[in-house]
Order: C-alpha cells, then sequence, then structure tokens
C-alpha cells in the first residue's frame, strides 16, 4: 500500500533528522515536504484540522504534541514522532520513538521494551484469534520489563479513514471479538515508567502522562493473516 511507504519514509527522514538544535518545526517540515512529493495529505491536519503535518512529542508528552519552530530538541531528551496520512483514498499509520542524543539508562531501556512490547503485539494478532490478544501480548511485555502501559490510549482500525473499528486496546478488555484476514490494525502500544493514564495538556491538543513520568510509543499499520502480520509501515 503507497500509503504505508509514504508514511514509513517521512517518519524514516524525520527521525533520521533528530539531534539536538533542530526545532520540532523544522522536522514537522521534513515530513510535510514528503507528503507533497508523493501527493499524500496529513491524516491529523485532515481529520481533525491539527496545527501541524505530523506529531511530535517530547518526554511526558504521548501524544499529538504541536511542531512549533521555537520548541528546540536537547540532548537527552525522549521524542516521539507520529507520521499519519491519506493518498488516493488509503490511510496509513506510524510512530516512533527516538533518543535525542544520549539519553539515560531507563529511558533506553523504556524504548527497547515498547519497541517489543509492539512486535509482540503484531505478531499476537491472527485471523481467527481474539482481539485481546494483542493487549494481553502488551501486559506481558509491560510486566516482564517493569513498565506500565498506558491504558486510555488505543490502536484502531484503519484503511479508509484514519480511525476505523475496532478500537485495539494496549490491555487484555476480556472482549470476544475476533480477528479476520485482510483486517487493517494500526497497532501502537504506549509505555511509561509510571503512569497509567494520559490527560490533556491546555493547549487543547497534548496528551501527556498524569505523573509527568517518560512516555514512548511505536506503532505500525499491518494486515491481519491467518500467519505473520503483513506489516505496510516497514
Ligand atoms: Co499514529
Ligand atoms: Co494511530
Amino acid at each position: 500500500m503507497r500509503a504505508g511507504r509514504v508514511v514509513a519514509s517521512a517518519r524514516d527522514a524525520m527521525v533520521a533528522a533528530v539531534d539536538p538544535g533542530i526545532t520540532t518545526g523544522e522536522l514537522d517540515a521534513i515530513g510535510r515536504d514528503i507528503f507533497r512529493n508523493f501527493g499524500a495529505r496529513s491524516a491529523p491536519r485532515l481529520t481533525y484540522n491539527f496545527p501541524g503535518s505530523t506529531c511530535i512529542s517530547l518526554n511526558s508528552e504521548a501524544a499529538h504534541g504541536i511542531p512549533s519552530l521555537t520548541r528546540t530538541l536537547h540532548q537527552g531528551d525522549l521524542v516521539n514522532i507520529d507520521v499519519s496520512a491519506e493518498l488516493d483514498g488509503y490511510w496509513a499509520d506510524t510512530g516512533a520513538s527516538t533518543p535525542v542524543g544520549e539519553v539515560s539508562a531507563l529511558a533506553e531501556r523504556l524504548l527497547g521494551a515498547t519497541r517489543l512490547a509492539q512486535l509482540e503485539a503484531m505478531n499476537a494478532a491472527r485471523a481467527g484469534g481474539k482481539l485481546r490478544n494483542i493487549g494481553r501480548a502488551v501486559q506481558r511485555r509491560a510486566r516482564q520489563s517493569g513498565f506500565c502501559v498506558i491504558k486510555n490510549l488505543y490502536g484502531h482500525g484503519i484503511g479508509r479513514a484514519l480511525h476505523e473499528e475496532p478500537s485495539v486496546p494496549s490491555i487484555d478488555d476480556h472482549q470476544q471479538l475476533r480477528l479476520w484476514e485482510g483486517l487493517v490494525l494500526a497497532v501502537e502500544p504506549f509505555f511509561s515508567v509510571s503512569a497509567h493514564y494520559v490527560i490533556d495538556d491546555a493547549d487543547g491538543w497534548t496528551l501527556r502522562t498524569d505523573d509527568e513520568s517518560l512516555v514512548a510509543q511505536f506503532e505500525h499499520t499491518m494486515v491481519v493473516t491467518s500467519g505473520e502480520p503483513l506489516v505496510l509501515t516497514y
């Protein structure tokens, strides 16, 4: 799916440009230009009139951070870049947290655990299997790594719109829904050092951990099959 390739290449270009001294507005412009080159449109702008082409969130901010030319990345920050777009009527969504220069050992461990949780979550999604297996996989990884799952942020169906049914909890919600072949999901667990919930920031967009602890997310858009997931945003 072309939309998947666009968001993946924007994410990778933005992550590669992360460095102390760059502003989140400059990073956003890299994504905006890639969308433009492919003829793609920013999903958050199109769907929610978000004031940016991508969402860029720092440290205790989990999601929907507003890019700004006056907001500079500093050595030791953890930055999350979330990129979603529409192309030819198809939508794709991806995200990655990444260190700015050298970060603490705790931040490195958080990144590693969250990345692994995202992979295990995708692998738990099988046609005929239950949706709740995704949340169970995330919770298992959180337990084993000593981090906390953010309970009030979900993955989602995606395809002909940014957010479609079903929503994909990162915890076991005991639902009985079964997955089917060809279902497209955005799988996006968030782990934090000590928070279980995010709250709205005063800016009306940013979601931050309720105890200001560090948070990380990885996200891919994937197709459910009876075997290995088909990931569209690698
Ligand atoms: Co996203
Ligand atoms: Co998403």
